[in-house]
């Protein structure tokens, strides 16, 4: 026995999205099989169109950040049963390896997996999703742009029923990773001053975090103005267009003292982006990385002799340095109390057979966040 479904696939970079049919088996031990609700539209699945983020494999079925509905489930699975509401982790919490048993799910060694060709397989190592004769990859073991899609239940985070599945499915990757860039990685606290720069679905929620956290100044910056627009109703102080615009203001705002964190959400980030972040930066102040550069970048721009005597700190993080599993319902609690903005974030809804466009608008800056709705 199989199901099909309808998934939004590449066929190789540089190439538009093509919705497909697929089929996909019965749930084998510890999967479930999803109906999904929505999926958001990441920069991450772009950066699989133009090639920045190489797969193994194609077709590949794209997406990462999604809701849904438990449709069926295989032998073993006893975290989610039929009819469960949940939001879908791009990064599997086991729950038992070194990473989560410490508290950092975010770092989950099933999660190490998701860039070699685990992407495709089960973890048992047979096919689950075909189209025709062809073994179809899946972004992050999930591929959210299908309407139906089996997974490990590693990969799922049930949620209240009555919270609106739109809200459930953005959690899962821009709200988590943005809120957790500037509380669980930069530590904002109470008085600092943060700089965000890229303010998309993941910046956005980076200065959410940020002005949640007590800081005195949030200051927004990307080139597109109604980016900057909109992160003046989310919580920041400041905007400007470019960090060298920034770098010629933010010394006397800020009475030289400069940001205690700046954290980078470009579309891609760049080698040459971080000297001019480090010197955003205040003494002791911490750079975060959370956009994702090219794979295969690896040249940098950084002044080494300030960043040792200027005490300052460049860190990297994937999933904001948060747990899946902790961070995604206490999200969907904050924005049930009011504390958390996030019906705000979805400027454009697509049906799936319009994901080019989506991501056309994407380019384009017209987008905080656009979803795709099953
Ligand atoms: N680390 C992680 O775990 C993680 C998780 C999700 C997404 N990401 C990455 O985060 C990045 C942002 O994702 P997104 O979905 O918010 O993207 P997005 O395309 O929605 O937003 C990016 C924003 O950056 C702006 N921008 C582009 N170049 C800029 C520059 N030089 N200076 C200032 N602003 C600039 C754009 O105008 C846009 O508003 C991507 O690289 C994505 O792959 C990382
Ligand atoms: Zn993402
Ligand atoms: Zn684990």
């Amino acid at each position: 026995m199989s199901t099909t479904t309808r998934a939004a696939v590449l066929w190789g970079a540089q190439q538009d999205w093509k919705v497909e049919e697929m089929s996909l088996d019965d749930p084998g031990p510890g999967e479930v099989l999803v109906e999904t609700a929505f999926a958001g539209m990441c920069h991450s699945d772009e950066h699989v169109v133009t090639g920045d983020l190489p797969v193994p494999y194609f077709p590949f079925v794209g997406g990462h950040e999604g809701s849904g509905v438990v449709a069926a489930v295989g032998p073993g699975v006893n975290l989610v049963e039929v009819g469960d509401h949940v939001s879908m982790s791009f990064i599997p919490a086991c729950g038992h390896c070194k990473s989560c048993s410490s508290g950092q799910q975010n770092l989950c060694d099933e999660g190490a997996k998701l860039f070699d060709m685990h992407m495709m397989t089960r973890s048992a190592g047979d096919v689950s999703h075909r189209i025709g004769d062809s073994e179809a990859a899946r972004f992050a073991q999930l591929g959210t742009f299908s309407e139906k899609l089996l997974v490990s239940q590693d990969s799922l985070v049930r949620v209240e029923k009555d919270l609106p599945l739109d809200i459930v499915a953005l959690v899962s990757c821009g709200v988590a990773t943005g809120v957790g860039s500037a509380v669980h990685r930069a530590e904002v606290r109470a008085g600092h001053n943060v700089a965000v720069v890229g303010i998309g679905g993941v910046g956005i929620n980076a200065v959410q975090g940020a002005a949640i956290s007590g800081a005195r100044r949030v200051i927004a910056i990307d080139p597109v103005e109604f980016k900057r627009e909109k992160a003046m109703e989310m919580g920041a102080t400041h905007t400007y267009s470019s960090m060298d615009e920034a770098l010629l203001a933010v010394p006397e705002l800020t009475w030289g003292e400069m940001c205690d964190s700046v954290i980078l959400t470009p579309g891609v980030v760049t080698g040459d982006q971080i000297e001019p972040a480090m010197n955003l930066a205040s003494k002791g102040g911490t750079v975060v990385v959370t956009a994702l550069a090219g794979m295969l970048e690896s040249e940098v721009q950084l002044n080494l002799f300030m960043l040792s005597m200027m005490n300052k700190s460049l860190k990297g993080t994937v999933f904001g340095s948060g747990n899946p599993r902790a961070d995604i319902p206490e999200l969907l609690s904050m924005y049930r109390e009011g504390v958390l903005k996030l019906d705000e974030l979805i400027t454009n809804r697509y049906p799936l057979d319009d994901v080019n466009q989506g991501y056309q608008d994407l380019r384009d800056g017209k987008n905080i966040r656009g979803v795709i709705e099953f």
